[in-house]
């Protein structure tokens, strides 16, 4: 097991197989690679199967139990399949994906073995998700949801990015999952550095509030950190609708619960998603370079919200006092 100087071991590791998507959301962050931008023509430099397979299978030598395949769009690489049924038995994969080819392919996936599918879903109504995504593929992606739960790979996260011109989506969004009925709904909180529009975040505290005012429980989950939601049931009657809110900007132990590694398209490390200081190459991709990166990347694993976390007299990280009780500060960007 690696284990970072923070006490963080590494039991994840989130794999962008290509930067290429069909959609062209207006808050992509593109996995923090760079500006936001539209669909591109393949990189040249993606992993191959075979590269992808054997940075898995290093990850899980060191006690990985977890992959998430992510992109841009993952399942325009058609070697999905095969990445998931050469993944070492005993770790857990999943996707995170815009749910466009999910109607084609979600039945090939749960076969090789794909567990769980996070859909990207920012709006009910049609016309304000073509406005967000740029795209006119609503009724896919909603067939996309279907087909994943059909194929078993329930429960199916949708994913809604909160910022300014979605915040007011929330309410109709809570009422679609309360149900239960296979759906789970996650609120990531916009990150307005990523996405270069400082002026779409909302406050995600007042979020947080009204939430609390629907919910017959909360309760918490370690990665992360995050807050869950649950909605017309409990976790123990396992019924009613699960809202799940992932806040990396407002909740100040985000970085200390997070146990992941990302892998880029074109092979590099980093340690934490939402820097991009910190790439670090896997060389010529054999599997002695891959563990030398691996090695080095989880050492030198700094939070991100760092200003957060410093070094006592004693060499343990603690809170910094000088934001303690900052829940919800932007001092980060500040
Ligand atoms: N802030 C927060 N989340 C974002 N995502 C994309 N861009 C941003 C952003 N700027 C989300 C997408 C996708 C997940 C991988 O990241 O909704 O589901
Ligand atoms: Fe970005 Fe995902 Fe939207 Fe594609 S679907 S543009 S990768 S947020």
């Amino acid at each position: 097991m690696l284990e970072d100087d923070f006490g963080r071991e590494l039991t994840g590791l989130r794999v962008s197989l290509t930067d290429r998507c069909n959609f062209d959301c207006v808050y992509c962050h593109n996995e923090g690679l760079g500006d936001t931008r539209g669909p591109m023509a393949p990189s040249e430099e993606e992993l191959s199967t075979d590269e992808v397979v054997r940075v898995i299978e290093v990850a899980a030598d060191h006690g990985v139990e977890a992959v998430k395949f992510t992109g841009g769009e993952p399942m325009l690489r058609t070697d999905l399949g095969e990445i998931v049924r050469r993944t070492p038995a005993g770790v857990e994969t999943s996707m995170t994906t815009n749910g466009t080819f999910l109607p084609d392919r979600a039945a090939e996936l749960a076969d090789a073995g794909l567990e769980r599918v996070n859909v990207s879903q920012d709006a009910l109504d049609p016309e304000d998700f073509a406005t967000l995504t740029q795209s006119g593929a609503y009724d896919q992606v909603l067939s996309g949801v279907e087909a994943a739960l059909d194929a078993g790979l329930a429960p199916v996260k949708l994913n809604m990015v909160v910022f300014e011109h979605t915040a007011g989506y929330v309410p109709e969004m809570v009422e679609h999952v309360a149900d239960g009925d296979g759906l789970r709904l996650q609120l990531i909180e916009y990150m307005p550095e990523l996405a270069g529009r400082p002026e779409w975040a909302i406050d995600i505290d007042r979020v947080h509030d009204w939430l609390a005012e629907q919910a017959t429980e909360v309760t918490a989950r370690e990665m992360h950190d995050r807050t869950r939601y649950w909605i017309d049931g409990t976790p123990d009657d396992g019924d009613g609708g699960l809202v799940e809110v992932v806040d990396p900007v407002g909740n100040t132990d985000f970085c200390e619960n997070c146990h992941r590694v990302r892998v880029t398209h074109d092979g590099y490390l980093k340690g934490c998603l939402n820097r991009n200081d910190d790439l670090r190459s896997l060389g010529d991709r054999s599997r002695e370079a891959i563990e030398a990166a691996l090695r080095d990347t989880v050492a030198e694993r700094v939070p991100y919200y760092g200003e957060y976390l410093i070094e006592d007299d004693n060499g343990e990280w603690v809170r910094n006092p000088a934001y303690e009780g900052s829940k919800g500060d932007r001092a980060p960007y500040e």
